[in-house]
């Protein structure tokens, strides 16, 4: 087995308030390129005071993008990407604010302002040649682990993969509990169980060790005090944990593997556009065979908050339907190989893959 070698965020700037840094952050950076900044924000923003507190110069370029109908596609990257070039030419970085979509569209678009063609050639681990220009991710929602991890997912004509290198990591993150107080409930909730999934995950399987257990375990305790204890529910004190507990389960898959939810979610996701917050909660639901403790745990959640999952949304697919998603999950060894072992081939057949998407 290789070891991973792990490219970590740069800086980090945590606490209430630590947004309004934004400005004094970047300053020294300015002087970089072409002199100004990109700044990609979750269209939710649009027309909010976040607006006048984005400490941007006249000479940035401001896009406000619709991350509703869709994840990100190379596509939209592409068109982004060749937009900036022939605006304003290289920026001196990208500062992406919002939810995981548009951390990932930041991390793209700043390596791909440098690397020549369609972001569909760089899906994959390590293929992207040259160094991106610096990106800065300031969370608005909790729990992807986007801030944190080196993969800006794409969906592409082919397949959902990232663009993954030490590059695409962020420079710099900016944490502000006091962004993330808006989100509605709902994605409050899925959001936040996209961690609780990695860190379950990450512990089930066998690349797990002693270091994303370290990073799991704290992420596990911290989501268990914002969806399961007496305290449990959107607070501020909540919000401050639930931003360290996405930053820590992003961690601990870094080190380690997600498994199967995540692997049947980008089937889901690519075939059907489903969020992937969304589509990992409709999934692990049926997964209590694999991960008994976790999804028990998961169900005291939902009922807690009284959030609503839909059921038998399989009875729509048809088999071509079904071998289209199963083959996105399929063509995921990593996740099958940590959650099943070495001889996983003989269990994650694309028989047994169809019928856990039968189990939805
Ligand atoms: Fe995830």
């Amino acid at each position: 087995m290789t070891h991973k070698n792990f490219k970590n965020i740069d800086r980090v700037t945590y606490g209430r308030g630590s947004f309004s840094q934004l400005g004094e952050t970047i300053a020294p950076i300015r002087s970089e390129n072409n002199r100004y900044f990109v700044y990609i924000i979750d269209q939710y923003f649009h027309g909010k005071d976040l607006h006048a507190r984005l400490q941007n110069q006249p000479e940035d370029l401001i896009y406000y993008i619709d991350v509703d109908p869709h994840e990100p596609t190379t596509e939209q990257i592409d068109q982004l990407r060749d937009k900036i070039l022939s605006e304003k030419g290289l920026p001196s970085g990208v500062i992406g604010i919002g939810g995981g979509s548009i951390m990932d569209i930041a991390k793209a678009i700043s390596s791909m302002l440098t690397n020549e063609g369609s972001s569909t050639l760089y899906q994959g681990l390590n293929l992207i040649k040259k160094a991106g220009v610096y990106h800065l991710g300031v969370p608005t929602i909790s729990g992807t682990g986007a801030e944190v991890s080196m993969t800006a997912v794409l969906t592409g004509p082919e397949k959902k993969l990232g663009l993954k290198c030490d590059w695409t990591v962020f420079n710099q993150v900016i944490l502000d509990p006091e962004l993330i107080a808006s989100v509605p409930t709902d994605w409050w909730f899925y959001a936040g169980m996209d961690t609780y999934i990695h860190c379950i995950e990450s512990h089930n399987g066998i690349r797990n060790n002693a270091f994303s257990l370290a990073y799991g375990d704290q992420a596990l305790h911290l989501c268990r005090e914002v969806y399961l204890n007496e305290k449990a529910g959107q607070s501020p004190d909540n919000d401050d944990i639930l931003m360290v507990a996405s930053l820590m389960g992003g961690l601990s898959l870094t080190y380690s593997e997600v498994g199967v939810c995540h692997a049947l979610s980008y089937g889901l996701s690519k075939i059907h556009g489903t969020r992937h917050c969304y589509a990992n909660c409709l999934i692990f639901q049926h997964l209590e065979d694999i991960y008994p403790q976790g999804v028990k745990e998961f169900k005291e959640m939902i009922r807690k908050h009284k959030i609503e999952l839909p059921q038998n949304v399989s009875k729509d697919w048809d088999e071509a339907t079904l071998d289209k998603m199963a083959t996105v999950s399929y063509n995921l060894p990593f996740m099958w190989q940590h959650a099943f072992g070495d001889n996983y081939k003989e269990i994650a057949t694309m028989d047994y893959i169809k019928d856990l998407f039968r189990r939805l």
